[in-house]
């Protein structure tokens, strides 16, 4: 058995941290040191390599059925130790229905950074979902404290189960997780459209509306340096992950996802895509049309998405762009703020979570025996 715990996690608005810091909990009963690190703005160089008597545990949200794309990034540059231990824990989005709590769904969340760290050579010691209370408000509204801590408790057992097998066996997979696989499975082709498309759409979501003092908070706390100051307001680049943080810890919360800002880009995306696909400008539409039995419907389907893939990133940038403009004159601003279903319904942190314990990583966590 290692005799320490290192723990790397990722987390939006804290559930990951909640669920992270009960691991540690739990390896003190096991007299193991411990020390949780937030792979926030995490430098290659930052890396220690895992230890013989380490065991390494990556915590993370389930984002669009995968992990986010800084986890996989991270998963490519933890330092290579042959047949060190690391297991893996997503936490999903968990709801409640009468006194039932039910699980969100993992996609390849568990399964790609799996496949990456165990073709790295690393030895996959465990894999776990856990379930708190779902934090994806840009479609759903927050659960209300009672019912988040409710829903967070069974995520706690979740994880306590996984943890406390795993450092008395070899190896451990939840069997929950077994149990949902062939689900996981047959959706993965959304998590491939959320990862190439969707998670780019809904980083351009997100607005500051007219009570943003300009403090600067945001920019400072989100995790993977996403926001840009930009005439004392913030803007968002494509390298949001969406993981709710700044909405949630705006002081004045004034952040919203803009349902109506989403649905300018989706229908410029969209238009842009079947106009250019039918035009007699590129003539591609014919072309592919007249070799679709040449090229087989697979790879007419694949020259498709890509060349989809190429109109939508220019169309998206530059409807963004026309949208930031606009929200510089006062009525636009206004009128994208309050058609965002965010704005009427409330906000979302984990149990036992503040604002201050997402700020940036300064130093690590430690919690010694
Ligand atoms: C953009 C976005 C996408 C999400 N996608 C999924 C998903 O595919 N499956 C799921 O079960 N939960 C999904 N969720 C819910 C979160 O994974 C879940 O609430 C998680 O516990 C949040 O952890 P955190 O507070 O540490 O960020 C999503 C949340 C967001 C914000
Ligand atoms: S945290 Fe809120 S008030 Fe501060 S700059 Fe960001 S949006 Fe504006
Ligand atoms: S900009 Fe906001 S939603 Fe996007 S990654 Fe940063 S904190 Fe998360």
């Amino acid at each position: 058995m290692e005799s320490s715990l290192k723990l790397y996690y990722y987390t939006g608005t804290g559930n990951t941290l909640r669920v992270v810091k009960h691991l540690a909990e739990l390896a003190a009963e096991q007299k193991m040191e411990s020390e949780w690190v937030p792979v926030d703005r995490l430098k290659k160089a930052d890396l220690e390599k895992p230890s013989d008597i380490s065991l390494t545990g990556i915590c993370y949200p389930t984002h669009g059925f995968n992990a986010p794309w800084h986890i996989i990034k991270f998963c490519f540059r933890l330092p290579r130790k042959r047949k060190a231990g690391v297991f893996l824990l997503n936490n999903r989005g968990g709801s409640k229905i009468g006194k039932y709590r039910l699980p969100g769904i993992s996609g390849i969340a568990l399964l790609l950074p799996a496949l990456i760290l165990f073709l790295r050579g690393f030895k996959i010691r465990g894999l776990c979902s856990a379930d708190p209370a779902s934090n994806w408000l840009s479609i759903h509204p927050p659960w209300k404290p009672k019912q988040a801590s409710y829903i967070m408790e069974r995520a706690l057992k979740q994880s306590s189960t996984f943890f406390n097998k795993l450092v008395n066996k070899r190896c451990v997979v939840r069997t929950g997780i077994i149990l949902t696989w062939p689900i996981d499975m047959a959706i993965s082709w959304i998590s491939v459209l959320y990862f190439l498309k969707g998670r780019f759409l809904l980083a351009k979501m997100y607005m500051a509306g007219h009570k943003c003092t300009s403090c600067g908070l945001c920019e400072k706390q989100c995790p993977v340096g996403a926001i840009k100051m930009v005439n004392k307001k913030p803007y968002w680049t494509f390298d949001c992950e969406s993981c709710m943080r700044c909405m949630n810890i705006c002081p004045e919360k004034c952040i919203q996802a803009s349902h109506s800002i989403f649905g300018v880009l989706l229908a410029a995306v969209v238009a842009s895509g079947i106009t250019v696909l039918l035009s007699d400008i590129t003539g591609f539409g014919d072309f592919l049309e007249s070799n679709r039995e040449q090229f087989g419907a697979v790879l007419s389907y694949c020259i498709n998405f890509v060349f989809q893939l190429a109109i939508f990133f220019p169309v998206l940038f530059f409807a963004y762009g026309f949208i930031h403009y606009l929200m510089l004159i006062k009525p636009f601003r206004y009128l994208f703020e309050y058609t965002s279903l965010t704005k009427y319904w409330g906000h979302y942190l984990a149990p036992e979570v503040e604002r201050k314990d997402l700020q940036p990583r300064k130093q690590q966590n430690r919690r010694d025996v």
